[in-house]
């Protein structure tokens, strides 16, 4: 937990918030902000087999509403990593 709450080092707390909320609630480990990371190409997630498909979060294809604002291409959501110990596959939910 120090290196996912260091500011020199892994620095996750910067986004996957890991304090309680302001109503005291437990930590949601997001900030609902959107990010433009570039993790690398998923081979695994179906889509990905068409060569030409990328998921460029905000700007398309599976929003269409933001298709137009080039600027937002490539951000995505910040998830919650709440009980990601338990999970198996990450970043699964992008189908
Ligand atoms: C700049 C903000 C930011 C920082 C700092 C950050 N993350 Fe993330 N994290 C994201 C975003 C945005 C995604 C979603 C990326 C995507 O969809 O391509 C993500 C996705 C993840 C996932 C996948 C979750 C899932 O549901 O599959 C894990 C696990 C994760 N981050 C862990 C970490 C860890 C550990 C660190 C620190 C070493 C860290 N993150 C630092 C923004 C951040």
């Amino acid at each position: 937990m120090s290196r996912f709450n260091n500011l020199s080092r892994g620095n996750c707390a910067a986004c996957h918030l890991s304090q309680p909320t302001q109503n005291h609630r437990p930590p949601l480990f997001t900030d609902t902000q959107y990010e433009a990371l570039g993790v690398p190409r998923n081979a695994k997630i179906p889509a990905n087999q068409d060569p030409n498909f990328y998921d460029l979060g905000l700007c398309g294809p599976y929003r269409s509403d933001l298709h137009a604002q080039t600027q937002y291409c490539g951000l995505l959501i910040t998830p919650s990593l709440r009980n990601a110990a338990t999970r198996h596959a990450f970043l699964s939910w992008r189908v």
